[in-house]
């Protein structure tokens, strides 16, 4: 932070030393399911103890993917009974749906006067999206700007993503430091919150767990579905016949046990593996059963929900009530500071 150029805490509104808000944002891919939760949601939770949150369903950003247009709503619907039915507080978080904050794009277009090009085009998740297609929606190079304007349009100083968002971060701290540079400091250059759990392969054991990919459980699922799913997870593939010793710690379904089964059962399970003793099926049969007593209040929570949508909705709006409180007085004094209130200079 350059010299003279810090705020004062009377500017912040707010005190040193508080914790630093934290942001966070998921597309409405649908329910949520075990990536999500072990990736994200289950971090969230935990963090509203601790801070002044804002979870953020991000249909702005999905749009730039392929999600019909029929399928949206269900499916921002889907992931707000997912959010609360894991434990995301209404009563201590800020829940709310993305494009029912319009400042989020005003400020993502007021970064489009800071933001290089060539920083767009470096993103790895950019390059890796557009690597075989013909025309290249702008939404897509575009990206990261509204991530970043989701973030610093509350200022928050902290940011849950896991290891694949973390070059947009970055670019979320250079978006925020050029900006500062320009028009005065204003906006913090939030960081990183890490997950717990690293990388949550999915059930193939090869890609990130995504519903795109198809390798996954949602969390929601009813026992026979959990079982359906966990029964195709790829294990040790030197364990070719039941009796055949295992190695757990390259097994993804071991990992899963990790997150999912009572610690005093890792050890039993672990040595099994190793004496050939507890076959595969086996295995995931405890795994299939510790997710679906792990999920069985989630479920319950979310039954409920299901049933009274008119709850959830009066919820995300009044989520979007408190963001946009919080947006317009942001977004004043953005453009006062870049020289667009007008109607002062006429007096
Ligand atoms: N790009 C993020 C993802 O795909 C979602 C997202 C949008 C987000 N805005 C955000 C995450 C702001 C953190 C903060 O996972």
């Amino acid at each position: 932070m350059a010299e003279g150029q810090m705020t004062t805490e009377a500017e912040t509104g707010r005190e040193v030393g508080v914790s630093p808000r934290v942001f966070s944002g998921m597309q409405p891919s649908g329910e949520a399911h075990l990536g999500n939760y072990l990736g994200a949601l289950r971090r969230w939770v935990e963090l509203q103890e601790s801070h002044e949150c804002f979870f953020c369903i991000v249909d702005q950003h999905a749009i730039t993917g392929d999600i019909p247009a029929e399928e949206l709503a269900t499916r921002i619907l889907d992931l707000a009974i997912s959010f609360l039915a894991v434990g995301l507080d209404p009563e201590r978080s800020v829940i709310f749906v993305q494009s029912d904050v319009p400042e989020h794009t005003e400020l993502a277009w007021l970064f489009n006067a800071v933001t290089p090009v060539g920083s767009l085009e470096r993103m790895t998740q950019y390059k890796d999206k557009t690597a075989r297609m013909e025309s290249i929606p702008a939404g897509l190079l575009n990206y990261p700007i509204l991530q970043a304007a989701d973030i610093l349009l509350y200022r928050a100083g902290a940011v849950p993503v896991g290891e694949d968002q973390l070059q947009h971060l970055e670019l979320t701290r250079e978006i925020a430091r050029r900006w500062n540079a320009r028009y005065g400091d204003f906006f913090p250059e939030p960081v990183a919150i890490p997950g717990v759990g690293g990388r949550i392969l999915g059930l193939d054991g090869k890609a990130k767990m995504s519903k795109s990919v198809g390798n996954t459980v949602r969390i929601l699922a009813e026992p026979d579905e959990i079982w359906d799913r966990v029964r195709t997870a790829v294990t040790d593939p030197q364990r070719v016949r039941r009796d055949d010793p295992g190695r757990p710690e390259v097994c993804n379904v071991f990992t899963l046990h990790q997150h999912f089964t009572n610690p005093d059962r890792l050890d039993d399970i672990a040595n099994q593996c190793r004496a050939g003793t507890r076959g595969c099926v086996a295995c995931k049969r405890i795994l299939a059963e510790s997710i679906e007593e792990h999920f069985r209040e989630v479920r319950e929570r979310a039954a409920e929900l299901k049933a009274d949508p008119r709850r959830v909705r009066a919820i995300l709006e009044a989520g979007a009530e408190r963001a946009r409180s919080e947006a317009r007085e942001t977004i004043r004094q953005v453009r006062d500071r870049m020289g667009m209130d007008w109607r002062s200079a006429w007096g």
